[in-house]
Order: structure tokens, then sequence, then C-alpha cells
């Protein structure tokens, strides 16, 4: 835990001092500053609302096509793919999402949750494919990945580990229309804490992955935020030309 404190005692400081290294060996070199910039912070919220991942306001949640009816961030999260990063609509092809991207999001700046544990989800809500195409969202949203007891400012490395529930799952987009695959940070309650079984969820048989109802899932695991997010897009390739 002397990480934390450290971190707590940097973020203190008006300057926002970065650590030395010595004092951070989990922080990836991708995100030498740990702290939340709250201008990042509000492109990030203005980000999903101009996608649709939330409604502008939480009464017109559409489940067709929102994810999550509301989005209050106080972090942000990095996501790379072998270094190219993920910046809130960044278009991918499929080749670049094959394996577990690097992850670490930032503290929450309300430091009461300096040391608390964090569970990402990244989720399709797109499949089969975007609202207002056929065949349409029929599967939203697709699982890709969750993992929890994750702490802010450690990067997650691309291997996978047991805190995945489930594991991650490589985006093949079955349409042309851009997928917006979405990652999100919610903290969990205080102490040793179980994740709900995405099976309690409706799913498609068989995959454990689509119609994947992430707020009932947030709400039975007692999680709160999402306090981040970040998104990225990717299409199925078209012959002959290159994805959306
Ligand atoms: C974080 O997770 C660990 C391991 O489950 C747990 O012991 C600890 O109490 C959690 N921290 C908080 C602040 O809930």
């Amino acid at each position: 835990m002397r990480f934390y404190t450290i971190f707590a005692f940097a973020a203190s400081a008006t300057a926002a001092a970065i650590p030395d290294a010595e004092a951070q060996p989990n922080v990836g070199s991708s995100t030498p500053s740990c702290k939340a910039d709250s201008r990042e912070i509000a492109i990030s919220k203005a980000a999903f609302l101009k996608a649709m991942i939330i409604p502008p306001r939480p009464s017109q949640y559409n489940d067709q096509v929102n994810i999550i009816p509301s989005f209050n961030p106080d972090a942000t999260i990095a996501i790379d793919y072998n270094g190219k990063q993920v910046k809130y609509g960044t278009k991918f092809q499929m080749t670049e999402t094959a394996t577990q991207p690097n992850v670490v999001f930032t503290a929450e700046s309300d430091r009461r949750y300096a040391d608390y544990n964090y569970t990402v989800i990244m989720a399709d809500p797109d499949a089969l494919s975007p609202a207002g195409t056929a065949p349409g969202p029929t599967m939203k949203n697709f699982l890709h990945w969750i993992y929890y007891d994750a702490k802010p400012c450690i990067e997650r490395k691309q291997q996978p580990n047991a805190k995945d529930q489930p594991m991650y799952m490589l985006p093949t987009p079955p349409s042309p229309q851009a997928h917006r695959y979405t990652f999100l940070v919610y903290r969990q309650p205080k102490g040793v804490y179980t994740p709900p079984s995405v099976l309690q969820f409706p799913q498609t048989s068989g995959t454990a992955r689509g119609m994947f109802n992430v707020n009932e899932y947030v709400k039975a695991g007692k999680l709160e935020g999402p306090v981040a997010g970040n998104y990225f897009l990717e299409a199925v390739p078209v012959a002959g030309g290159t994805s959306s």
C-alpha cells in the first residue's frame, strides 16, 4: 500500500510532481502522469454525449442506442493496443485489436476513493449492427471484457489474469457500420468484492456474451459510476477498401 500513500501525497501538491519511477513500478510508459486532467474529463463526457453512449438527459435513455443513462466522470482511462491509443472514437482495424490492450485509469479527483478497487467493462452496444441499420442492435450489448479489483494508476498489461470475468474477446464487428467499443470504469463497494456472475443477465445461449445488460450488472454489483470512460470505433473491413 506504500504506492498509494505516495500517490495521494503527490496529488495533493499543486505542482503535481510525478513520483519517481521506483515509487511507481507498475505505471506504464504510455501515461507518465496519473493525475486526472479536468480538461480531459470534460472531453470524455462531451465525447460520450456526442457518440450517444449517454442520452442528453437520463430521462431520455434509449435502450437501442445508449449504453448508460448518465456519465459524471471524475477520472480518465487510457487504453492502448500495442501503442496505438484509444481516444474517444479512434478508428481501429480488426487486426489491431486482436489481443487485449494495456489499460490504466487515473484516481478520482475525490481522494476519499484513493484506495478503492474498480471494475472495468468493455462492451459493444452496436451488435449486430448500430440502431437504424439492418439487422440492428439485436445482441446489445456484446460483452468483450470485464476485470475487477483494478487499482487507479496501475497499468493493466496485456496478459490475461484470474480477475478477468470474462476474459478479453476480440472485436469482430459483423457490419460495415462502425461499432462503438466502450470502456467503462466503475468504483466497487468497499471491502472484498465478488463480482456478479455475467450469466445472471440476459445472454444468448452458448456465448455468454450477447445481450449483456450493463446497467443490471452494475446494479447487482453495487458498482458506482462510471467514473471514467473511453471508446473506439471499428467496422468490418469492406472488400478492397478500408474499414470505417
Ligand atoms: C480492495 O480489494 C482488496 C482485495 O479484495 C480488499 O482487501 C480491499 O479491502 C479493497 N479495498 C477497498 C478500499 O475496498
